[in-house]
């Protein structure tokens, strides 16, 4: 089984409460079980991470070589649209990165069109809601497999 992380940043540990017309019903638990469901069948196993801390997510992905991970997905919240500290770790490391967001965000505002992710980023799936991460797995397995991995 290959090793994969998902980063989860601000404000995600609030699925299925927070802005439910944007971001759905679906909590992060539940996404969770989907993705590693989903993942076990691409013989892909998971690790899923959240936290409102941009210090721990940059020490996650600074972490992923030496801890074996084969690839990451990332949806760091609002950090996507500020941080050039995690847009530095991310450039660090060697492994394949997917950028996740469950909105559409480039219908919203003018803000969140900016992604300092997009530009380390081998792909981004936007705009699918909690099924984001679904083909965030089926993307990412793409790269792995296609790296013979
Ligand atoms: C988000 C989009 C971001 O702009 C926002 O700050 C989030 C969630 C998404 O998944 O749609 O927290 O990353």
């Amino acid at each position: 089984m290959k090793k994969i992380l998902v980063i989860n940043g601000p404000n995600l540990n609030l699925l299925g409460e927070r802005e439910v017309e944007i971001y759905g019903k679906t909590s992060l638990e539940d996404i969770e079980n989907e993705t590693r469901k989903f993942a076990k069948i691409n013989k892909i196993d998971v690790e899923f991470k959240q936290s409102n801390e941009e210090s721990e997510i940059i020490n996650w992905i600074q972490g992923c070589m030496k801890n074996n991970y084969k690839g990451l997905l990332i949806n760091a919240g609002a950090y996507t649209h500020t941080s050039i500290a995690i847009f530095d770790a991310l450039k660090a490391i060697k492994i394949p990165i997917v950028e996740i967001h469950l909105s559409n965000i480039h219908k919203r505002e003018e803000f969140r069109k900016k992604s300092f992710i997009s530009e380390v980023a081998d792909g981004v799936i936007f705009g699918f809601g909690s099924y984001s991460y679904i083909l965030a797995i089926m993307a990412i397995n793409n790269l792995l497999t296609n790296k013979n991995d």
